[in-house]
């Protein structure tokens, strides 16, 4: 049983520019763990994912919270689960398929879940229609010496 060592919660309104703010705040969160700059990056790309989702699909021309909570466990892993309150997933398979989006325009590529998948260890995502959606990710990073030993 792994035990928390850190939590972290918080709830901002769906804006545009929230998406830079979570993935700021994961970032510096996830910093006590002394990630390498990949492991990093890695985390503000698949945060930004799942948050542009909440924004464009989740709440499409409205706006609404975004309720994000994040730990860190103590065998370096970083937790975190983005939830939002909106329109919700039909089918989360299909979803979950490369390329596959349901932008109108042409606009969206239908990677993002791809792009989550791939710079994290795990990706669950729960969703009911018309009452929204949950994304869960984790990540481990590596271990290394901490108090700036080796790398
Ligand atoms: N939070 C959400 N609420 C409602 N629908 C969602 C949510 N997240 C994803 N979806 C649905 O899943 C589809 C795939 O999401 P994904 O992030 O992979 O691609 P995309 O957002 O369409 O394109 P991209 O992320 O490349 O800009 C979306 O087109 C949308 O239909
Ligand atoms: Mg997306």
């Amino acid at each position: 049983m792994r035990n928390t060592i850190n939590s972290m919660k918080m709830t901002i309104p769906g804006y545009s520019r929230n998406e830079s703010l979570a993935r700021m705040c994961a970032a510096a969160f996830v910093s006590q763990l002394d990630p390498t700059v990949e492991e990093i990056s890695d985390i503000r790309a698949a945060v930004s994912e799942a948050v542009t989702n909440c924004i464009v699909h989740g709440y499409r021309d409205t706006i609404g919270d975004i309720d994000i909570r994040m730990k860190l466990l103590d065998d370096d892993t970083f937790y975190i689960k983005i939830t939002d309150k909106g329109a919700g997933i039909a089918d989360i398979e299909q979803a979950m398929q490369p390329m596959f989006t349901t932008s109108p325009d042409g606009e969206r590529a239908g990677l993002g879940f791809a792009v989550m998948e791939s710079f994290t260890d795990s990706l669950r995502v729960k969703s009911t229609p018309g009452k929204g959606t949950s994304v869960t990710m984790t990540k481990k990073l590596g271990r290394r010496e901490r108090n700036g030993q080796t790398d």
